[in-house]
């Protein structure tokens, strides 16, 4: 029988949420996530002295302490840069990065960056190799789908950036078409159309432990957050307002309810995360002290390569509007600096503004890390956020 080729690739699937035994549904029992946001790339905010480096070997010493801790997710920025385009020359990959730490690791989720409209990947890759990966790892995969935002880096892979809001629908029809890989059991027949990718007679088995891998994305637009609504399980957010504390509390209720109403219209719940960088001592004073430092020892921002690109992205920009409150730049999208009891504070009011797990950034990231297991983690047991 010859296949026709569908245009409507829209189909239901099954979600790990799906399945009470899955990670992900284990994962999303604790009141606030917890995970770390790795750095496979030399990223050189500040020269006061760090272990922080972007090697396998380094990240992966902090994925098995955050594994040990009971953090549920790691996962890992990834940019496409020319030359000279990094803080330091030194970058890998977060879709093979992330994934090889399934062997190393037994609880946490793995999430890899991938940017699916480059190349262009084709649905079958993504549906095997995911389907793969799911099976090595037990279900703890998944893929943050970022777009692309920086017009070089679409330039890089040989066209001109995709208008935003149109690179949205076109994951949205590519994952339509990866999720039925990954569940339906007849050959499926299918074609873009884009016309970026056709399937004839397209088959994938194993299929994934918990009806698919685990979906994230990363995003402050309205076009990110209907797409989110529809095919994530988390989404990545930033604060709507500054990096400061305060601009981030004040911002971030009417977004994360806004991302939650969302989701719900269509009948499903979404978790938000954000990524804020830790800067914890045992007492105020020393944490200051601390921030003080790396910001006295700031490189300047014409410096810092990758910042400076030509980027059509929504997320950042309340950064840029001065009624908000902006950080010291350290790093993450929001800042929580103070003794490990303000840490938990800060902690406490992220979680009544909506938020339901926390992506963590350190200066100084294995040692600074070990402090949170030590001094922070158990604080926040206390405070309820963590079972
Ligand atoms: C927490 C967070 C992490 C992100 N990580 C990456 C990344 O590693 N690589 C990348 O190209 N874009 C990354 N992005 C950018 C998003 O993929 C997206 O392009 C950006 O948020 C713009 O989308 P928007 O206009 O929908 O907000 C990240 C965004 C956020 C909020």
């Amino acid at each position: 029988m010859v296949a026709t080729l569908e245009t409507d690739v829209s189909g239901w699937t099954t979600a790990p949420t799906d399945f009470p035994g899955s990670p992900l549904s284990q994962a999303i029992k604790q009141p606030m996530m917890l995970g770390v946001f790795l750095n496979f790339q030399d990223i050189r905010h500040s020269t006061l002295p760090t272990t922080s480096t972007w090697t396998y070997d380094y990240n992966a010493e902090i994925v098995k302490l955050a594994d040990r801790l009971g953090f549920e997710i790691v996962f890992s920025r990834t940019q496409w840069l020319p030359k000279g385009g990094y803080d330091g020359e030194a970058s890998i990959d977060s879709f093979i990065g992330v994934a090889a730490f399934a062997p190393i690791t037994k609880r946490i989720l793995l999430i890899s960056t991938i940017h699916v409209l480059y190349g262009p990947w084709h649905p079958l890759h993504l549906a095997k190799y995911g389907a793969t990966l799911d099976h090595i790892s037990k279900g703890r995969w998944g893929i943050n789908i970022v777009t692309g935002h920086r017009a070089i880096e679409h330039e890089m892979f040989g066209w001109d950036r995709i208008e935003h809001d149109h690179r949205y629908e076109m994951t949205g029809e590519f994952f339509d078409v990866v999720k039925r890989l990954w569940s339906e059991d007849e050959n499926l027949s299918a074609a873009s159309q884009y016309g970026t990718w056709k399937i004839k007679d397209g088959y994938i088995t194993p299929k994934p432990l918990y009806g698919r891998p685990v979906l994230v994305n990363a995003t402050g637009s309205d076009a990110g957050i209907k797409f989110a609504a529809q095919y994530s399980d988390l989404v990545f957010i930033t604060s709507p307002g500054g990096a400061h504390i305060d601009s981030a509390l004040e911002t971030l209720p009417a977004h994360t309810a806004r991302i939650k109403r969302a989701a719900l219209a269509n009948g499903r719940e979404i978790k938000t995360l954000i990524n804020p960088t830790i800067v914890s001592r045992e007492t105020e004073r020393e944490a200051l002290a601390y921030a003080d430092a790396i910001v006295e020892n700031k490189i300047p921002p014409n410096v810092v390569g990758f910042q400076s690109y030509d980027s059509d992205a929504h997320a950042w920009r309340g950064r840029k509007d001065p009624t908000h409150k902006q950080g010291l730049g350290l790093g993450g999208n929001i800042e929580i600096i103070g003794s490990p009891e303000q840490v938990v504070d800060q902690l406490v009011a992220l979680k009544k503004a909506g938020i339901d797990g926390v992506q963590l950034g350190f200066y100084d990231f294995l040692p600074d890390l070990e402090f949170f297991g030590d001094r922070i983690l158990p604080l926040m047991k206390q405070a309820g956020l963590r079972l």
